[in-house]
């Protein structure tokens, strides 16, 4: 089956700082040029005799064929994240950020240095959630085919000149900061809680699976959430999400872990995820402790550990 165009999700007159004129280009020539030379590709490897074609055609084929399917994939990534106002709200996903980079502006500035350090040559500059660390990276992709294995990407930042040229000229760097003035985080986040939530399928546990004698329980609500609460579950402790680092030395690794957070949805998927990574038996609590206090459990004044 062949690609379909994507329409665009925002209005194209109305980003800030990159005209009309760019985006439809990009769109029309780039993007959609992609899925045009997939679907032609893909027709000929359709009409192959593989047992008697040569290798350079099956090579050549297949080669294209991965460009041109990353290419198109990586452009809708891309005009997908476009159309809001650059503020990423206070969420699961800048939990993750602060978690994975220190802070959100300390991956601010990695990811727009990186994604800056491509001007004048070709590629992409991608935040990933890494399936195999637990956590989001940002890495760099030479071209369409140069993606990090075991990571799925959220966030797409075209460095091909195609992408700027038009309204900057060579200043890349000037491009790169109004992206990220354009970006609708609502968008990435929802890509970024699919990724998690598909890693954490085998991780989540109801109510009746947490013992808080034969395990560590630990909340991991957000420290706004926690600071405004009045309870926890019973025998719980709490831990800042964002500051993974800094506590996961006081767990004792050997003993099994629940972690929970309001709803049970991205971070306490993706907090359990991370311990995982780090060595922990853990699960998280589906549900969360909304789930907790509606089957009526135990639960005791939230404190935070001395
Ligand atoms: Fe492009």
């Amino acid at each position: 089956m062949d690609l379909r165009l994507k329409p665009l999700t925002f209005d194209e007159s109305k980003l800030d700082g990159l005209s009309r004129e760019l985006v439809v280009s990009h769109r029309d020539n780039n993007y959609a040029g992609a899925v045009r030379r997939l679907g032609a590709i893909r027709e000929r490897l359709g009409e192959l005799d593989w047992g008697s074609a040569p290798s350079f055609v099956i090579n050549g084929l297949k080669r294209e064929e991965l460009i041109a399917a990353n290419s198109a994939c990586l452009h809708e990534l891309y005009f997908d994240a476009l159309g809001g106002d650059g503020v990423l709200p206070s969420c699961g996903l800048s939990v993750a950020l602060m978690r994975d980079f220190g802070s959100v502006d300390q991956w601010h500035a990695e990811f727009t240095a990186l994604a800056k350090a491509m001007g004048g040559g070709s590629g992409w500059a991608i935040l990933a959630w890494s399936s195999r660390e637990g956590r989001l990276v940002t890495h760099w992709a030479a071209d369409h085919a140069h993606l990090l294995a075991g990571a799925t990407p959220v966030l797409a930042l075209d460095m091909y000149e195609h992408a700027y040229h038009m309204d900057f000229g060579a200043d890349a760097a000037f491009y790169v900061d109004v992206f990220m003035k354009n970006i609708r985080w609502d968008a990435v986040y929802r890509r970024y809680g699919a990724a998690v939530a598909g890693d954490a399928v085998p991780l989540g546990v109801g109510i009746g699976a947490v013992d808080p004698s034969t395990a560590r329980v630990i909340d991991v609500r957000r420290a706004e959430d926690f600071a405004a609460a009045s309870d926890m579950l019973a025998g719980a402790s709490w831990y800042d999400p964002a500051q993974l680092d800094r506590w996961t030395g006081e767990v004792d690794v050997t003993q099994p872990v629940f972690v929970y957070c309001l709803k049970g949805l991205d971070i306490g998927r993706s907090t359990a995820l991370s311990l995982r990574a780090r060595g922990f038996d853990v699960r998280y609590l589906s549900g969360g402790i909304e789930a907790w206090k509606a089957a009526g459990k135990p639960l005791q004044a939230a404190a935070v550990p001395s």
